[in-house]
């Protein structure tokens, strides 16, 4: 399910010649090529400032302490996402703190977040999960209220807009993911800050070369956090080819839903629900069901590939045991965590390939107990 590499010999022949110039320019780390890439990508989402970045993870860490996060202060972020959105509020001395999701979209439960809040609280990272964005209308106005920034984890959302605005750009900051499953993918770690903010734009330049004012002078302990020539050479070049893939990935989420209404499936398998005023960029298909195991299972025999994003919730990862936070109940996560499933979605797929996919899964379901 997962689409790496060049998509053909001509893409591969680009990749070539991109990666050549970067030799022949010496530009090996940030650099002219990544520059390009920086600028393309300020023009298509409409950000004043974007930083090519070493990895998502990178960036989250970036942003957080760029909007202000020091020790001791507390990040309200969903319970239920990439291990790292929870890792970079650790990292940095300060305090995760869960909360559950909205059970139709799965992400973060904006009606949760209030009751969150403590003095301490410095951010709220919001994650933009499998495509699409959080309520971000309500997150903004909770900001705005009490004055907290909010930080994006739009790791798996590049080129989403929320009622106009793009992902990551919407909060004080926010981070993408170039990793290569990822819609946008690199040839192996990279990343992307966004903000529409220009103090905090000066603090990422900054943080992401060690804290550099110019001149080897130190004003923060930052990160060697910057883009690899190579990997802004060749984002360019699949940049240029995002929309029309884009287009192969909503072709195929649409065909999925048809199939799965006309396959009488809806009882049993649910897909996600749509956030109102967001777009999906597809990263993963995901449908929630209490047969998943069977499922994936069944569909491996039958050489359909799947995935489970994630097994398991952040609070219950064991290196967050100690955290007051971790110790509340979060039972939707708990529930994404047993019945989450994501269907292969990429470019790569042929029309005719997802009403496959459901074919299979009716076949499978209707032999198993209800
Ligand atoms: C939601 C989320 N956050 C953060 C990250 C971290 O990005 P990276 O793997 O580029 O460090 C990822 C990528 O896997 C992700 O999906």
């Amino acid at each position: 399910m997962v689409a790496v590499g060049p998509d053909d010999a001509a893409e591969k022949a680009a990749w070539l010649s991109a990666v050549e110039a970067v030799i022949d320019q010496n530009g090996y780390c940030l650099g002219s090529a990544v520059e390009t890439f920086e600028n393309s990508c300020k023009e298509q989402l409409d950000v004043e400032h974007a930083f090519g970045v070493s990895n998502g993870t990178d960036g989250l860490k970036i942003c957080l302490k760029a909007s202000g996060v020091q020790p001791g202060d507390e990040v309200i972020l969903p319970a239920y996402s990439f291990f790292s959105t929870a890792s970079v509020i650790r990292q940095l001395g300060a305090h995760p703190v869960f909360v559950d999701l909205d059970p139709g979209t799965l992400c973060i439960d904006t009606a949760l977040i209030e009751s969150a809040i403590t003095d301490r609280t410095r951010a709220i990272m919001p994650v933009q999960l499998y495509g699409q964005t959080s309520d971000m209308d309500s997150i903004m106005k909770i900001s705005s209220d009490r004055n907290i920034p909010v930080v994006e984890d739009a790791a798996q959302s590049f080129g989403v807009r929320y009622k106009g605005n793009s992902s990551g750009a919407i909060g004080s900051a926010g981070a993408f993911s170039f990793y290569p499953t990822k819609n946008l993918a690199a040839a192996g770690d990279a990343g992307m800050v966004v903000t529409n903010d220009d103090k905090i734009a000066t603090q990422i330049r900054q943080l992401r070369v060690h804290g550099d004012t110019g001149g080897y002078c130190h004003e923060s302990l930052g990160w060697n956090a910057r883009m690899d020539g190579f990997q802004g050479a060749i984002l360019s070049v699949k940049l240029g080819r995002l929309k029309q893939q884009q287009d192969i990935r909503e072709r195929n989420a649409t065909e999925y839903l048809r199939a799965l209404s006309e396959n009488n499936l809806l009882d049993r398998i649910k897909p996600l629900e749509r956030t109102p005023g967001s777009e999906h960029c597809w990263h993963q298909f995901i449908i929630q069901t209490d047969a998943r195991d069977l499922l994936r299972e069944q569909l491996a025999s039958r050489g359909i590939d799947s995935g489970i994003y994630y097994p398991g919730t952040l609070p219950s990862q064991p290196c967050f045991a100690d955290l007051p936070s971790a110790q509340k109940h979060f039972p939707v996560a708990d529930n994404a965590a047993l019945s989450v499933l994501a269907l292969p979605v990429h470019h790569r797929l042929n029309e005719g390939d997802p009403s496959r996919v459901i074919k299979a899964m009716a076949d499978i379901m209707e032999a198993a107990p209800h």
